[in-house]
Formats: C-alpha cells, structure tokens, sequence
C-alpha cells in the first residue's frame, strides 16, 4: 500500500474528534460566510436492494469521410423515476437515440482518434461541456470560456493524445456547475489505448461504471437545493448511475469497478461492509504500475478510482461509504456528512461464476514525470473560497505557462476544512514530502483531495497547445466552491513567451470565444 494512501487511511479511520462545547460550535458556524444550516449529526441509509442498477448506454458515434469520430450529444430538460412511482423533473444528455433523463452516454475512444463531438444546447439557459481530465487546446476545453447560448451548437474536435483513463464530461459554466449538475447532467468518457487487456473489460458485465451522486428530493419529488454545508450541498439518498437502492448480477470471479465521484459536494470513504480488500488499479487518469491492495478508499467530487473485487459464487458483498475525518470541527464534520453511513450497491454473485478477467502483478501506465527540467515552482494556497488570495475573475490570468513544459505545485490548504485540487487540461503525478521524484504508485491524477492544513507537490507535465488568450481553469473541485469563486486561470503558451504574455483578456474575447471555432 502507498504512502499517501495509507497516510490517508490512516486519518480517516482516526476517531472524530471531541465534541466541542455548544458555544464554541455556535460561534465557528456564526463566522462562517457561507450560508450554513443546521445539518443533522449524521445521515444513515440502509437499503435493501431491489433496483438493478441501470447502466448508461454507449454513445453511438460514426466515422466521416476524414477518418473523424463523430458524437452528437444535446444537453436537454426531461424527467426520471428515482423513487418508486415519482417522476422527478430532470436535465440530461443524450446522443439522438440514448436518453434515459438523466446523466449521459458513456462516450468512448481509443488514443491516436480524431475526435469531434457537436453539442446542442436544448437547455433554456447557457451551458457548456467541458471534458474532465482531457488533454486538448484550451479553447474546446468546454470551460467558462466557452458557453452555449440556449439553442446553439458547439464543435469541439481533438486528438486523443493521452493513455487509457476513465475520464468524464459535465457542465462547467460561470458560477452554475453545482445546480446544472445536480439536475443531471454529466457523463462518462473513456479511453482506451489496447493496453491492460487482461484486466475485466467487458462494459456492463464485468467491467462496471459506478456514477456516485448525492440528491434530496423535495415533497413534490424534485431534486431539493435546499440545506449547505460548508462543503457544499449534501443529499441523504445515493444515486448510482441514476439508480436508488441498486443491485447489479455478477457472472464473473472478478469485476472492475470505475468509479467515479460525480457528487457536488459529497465525500466517499468507500469500503464493503465485510471489509473485504480490493485491488486499486488506476486513478483519474490512468493506470497504476501495479495493482494496491487496500479496503479503504477515499474519494471526493470529480475524482475517479478503478478497483477489482474478487467474489466467490453466491456472495452478495454490499458496497458502502463510511464515517471520515479530514481534520476539521466535529460540527462541521457531521454537517459535511462526514460521520454518514451509506449504503450505496450490493454486488450480487451467481452460483457458478466464469472466470474473466484477472489482475496482473503488473500494469502498462506511462513514465513517471521527470524532474530534471523543472520550467517553474508554484505555491497554490486554497483558503476560504479564494486561491492565493483571490476569487477568480474571468479577465485574469493568474498563470502563464510554458506549453510542453514541467512545473512543480506546492498546494496548501491552509483552510481548517476540506478542499479538493483540479487542474484542467492536464495529469500530474504526487511527489511525496522530502522526495525528489514523484512517486508512480500514487498514480495519475488530475484531481486531489486535500484535508485541512495539508499540502501535495504535485509534478505537472503541461500540454503543448498554446493559446494566449484562452485560458483553463485550475480550482476546488467542490461545486459550490468553484461556482462562488475558488477558482483560477491559466495560458500555455511559447515558452519563450511566458514572460510577455498578455495577464489580461479584454470583455470582448469571451463573446468571440463563444462564437468561432478555428
Ligand atoms: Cu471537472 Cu473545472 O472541472
Ligand atoms: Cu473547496
């Protein structure tokens, strides 16, 4: 098991600490800006199972006449069952046959694709698509830059340039991600690239897409955006893939779960309840250099973990999230549901199992960032809801940066609560305090989760598409945080530009932004 990972198990499985006195927590909740309810200690959900669990389609695509792959997907209104025999008002993606009211079509590629998707905006407000995790030019990035006008369309194309990674796309658009998620939409977006084969790999079978969601819902059955907690907006049932209370039938010895934390604002401490160990196999954005074995596994918003459970005919483990702890005021703790237990799917074995996949000492994942030609030395420091002291301002660019360069981020969260860490457009690798080197078994990230008071150095290999005037965004990855401001920009540009280029973008370029593709 890892250093950090351990570390990490090891902090979340350390008991809460002491209530504080009723005046103290008063007065800590009474300082806050932010608009914090009283949330109750903590959240159980105990379910029994009875929904299959619903698995998003494959998004159809077709190959043009320039060897293109071409999606289509519109973001539209609709509406779902969640709970027995209520129809709740939704927001979802669909590519013109797949629509299941919610979420989206699990798009996938295969590394050296040409790559275009045409997005239709259905929605009655703007939107705009950004591709979590992608390595593409910043201006099809699908960040605040590029808005979709209600009924327009945007085209994005790229090339897959990038090793195999569960990535995923949701809406990013200027302080609206947390409510135009929460209706519904995002999605799944993989990539292969041949490697790993041995591994289940069967979609659906043995090889099983687990979207983690957090709702309420509202006496009329809608999704509540009611009751924050400083970490954001919190919901006492879990949806997976849409799916409240499921179960899915295993046929197989061993299943790959791809998980990913398309919350809001929840925090996962992922565990089965009979605390089986499972094999972690890759991170957000790609594969480990060998399987880690572990029964704990934290997870926050818009990261994603690749894992394979063994199972015996017959077992029905269920798959839980349990209390954690990332160093912050009991109060707050139990209102961020840090002291929840949740119920989230029962994995159902058949009597006789095929053997599938297996799980190789040693997997194919890409070469450690070196460090030798470090471009520059950063310090990020998350506090409040501001990055190193500011909110984010669509005119600023807070960095510029050397395209095909790497850099090295200290992140400091100097914050006595949780904030997690994306940046776009990129993967980085961890180097672990007082190393010199990043360690791979920490794997490939693009999002990381920091308790309060921690710091990462994060080694950045940043990509080689230079744009001057269209920046990508780095960030806390908790919705409701990035929508109020903790967020930030930055170029990348001609490395021998990095000093003269532009710290400023006119008003003007964001409406040019939103109309041209070039
Ligand atoms: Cu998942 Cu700025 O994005
Ligand atoms: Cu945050």
């Amino acid at each position: 098991m890892s250093a950090r990972i351990s570390r990490r198990a090891l902090l979340a499985g350390l008991a809460a600490l002491p209530a504080l006195p009723a005046l103290t927590a008063l007065t800590l909740v009474g300082c806050e800006v932010d608009r914090t309810t009283a949330a109750p200690l903590s959240t159980v959900d105990t379910l029994d199972f009875s929904n299959r669990l619903r698995i998003p389609a494959l998004a159809e695509s077709t190959v043009d006449h320039d060897g293109v792959r071409v999606f289509h997907l519109s973001a539209s209104e609709g509406s779902a069952e969640f709970l027995p025999g209520v129809s709740t008002p939704t927001w979802s993606y669909s590519d013109g046959r797949y629509g299941a009211g919610f979420l989206g079509p699990t798009l996938r590629v295969t590394r050296g694709e040409q790559v275009r998707v045409i997005v239709k905006n259905r929605l009655p407000e703007i939107t705009t698509v950004h591709w979590h995790g992608m390595h593409l030019p910043a201006r099809y990035d699908g960040g605040p830059h590029q808005p979709i006008a209600s009924g327009e369309l945007w085209e994005p194309e790229w090339k897959i340039d990038q090793q195999a990674a569960t990535l995923w796309y949701h809406p990013h658009p200027h302080g609206e991600t947390e409510g135009q998620v929460t209706r519904g939409l995002a999605g799944l977006f993989y990539l292969d690239d041949g490697t790993n084969r041995d591994l289940p790999h069967q979609y659906g079978i043995d090889d099983v897409p687990i979207i983690l969601q957090d709702r309420s819902f509202d006496s009329r059955g809608r999704f509540s955006q009611r009751g924050r907690a400083v970490t954001g907006l919190l919901g006492d049932k879990i949806l997976v893939n849409g799916t409240y209370n499921p179960y899915v039938p295993v046929t197989t010895r061993r299943v790959r779960l791809r998980i990913l934390n398309a919350s809001t604002a929840r925090i996962y401490h992922l565990a089965f309840a009979d605390d089986r160990d499972f094999a972690l196999i890759a991170t957000d954005s790609g594969f480990l250099p060998s399987p880690v074995g572990m029964r704990r596994l934290l997870l926050s918003p818009a990261e994603r973990a690749e894992i394979v459970v063994n199972l015996r005919p017959g077992e029905q483990p269920v798959f839980r999230s349990i209390p954690w702890n990332l160093n912050m005021m009991a109060p707050l703790t139990n209102g961020a549901g840090g002291n929840d237990h949740l119920d989230l799917l029962q994995l159902q074995a058949g009597n006789s199992l095929a053997e599938g996949g297996r799980i190789p000492e040693r997997l194919k994942t890409s070469s450690p960032i070196a460090l030798d030609h470090v471009a520059a030395r950063r310090t990020i420091q998350l506090d409040g809801r501001e990055i190193n002291g500011h909110q984010m301002e669509m005119s600023r660019i807070d960095a510029v940066v050397g395209a095909g360069t790497t850099e090295l981020w200290t992140v400091r969260n100097t914050h006595n609560q949780p904030h997690n860490f994306h940046v776009h457009g990129v993967a980085f690798q961890t180097v672990p305090a007082g190393a010199s080197t990043p360690d791979p078994q920490l794997g490939w990230k693009d999002t990381v989760l920091l308790a309060g008071g921690e710091a990462v150095q994060l080694a950045i290999n940043f990509p080689p598409y230079q744009d001057p005037l269209t920046p990508y965004m780095y960030h806390c990855h908790l919705m409701w945080h990035e929508d109020v401001g903790m967020m930030a920009q930055f170029t990348v540009v001609d490395p021998d530009q990095v000093e003269s280029a532009p710290r400023t973008l006119d008003s003007d370029h964001d409406h040019m932004a939103a109309g041209h593709d070039h």
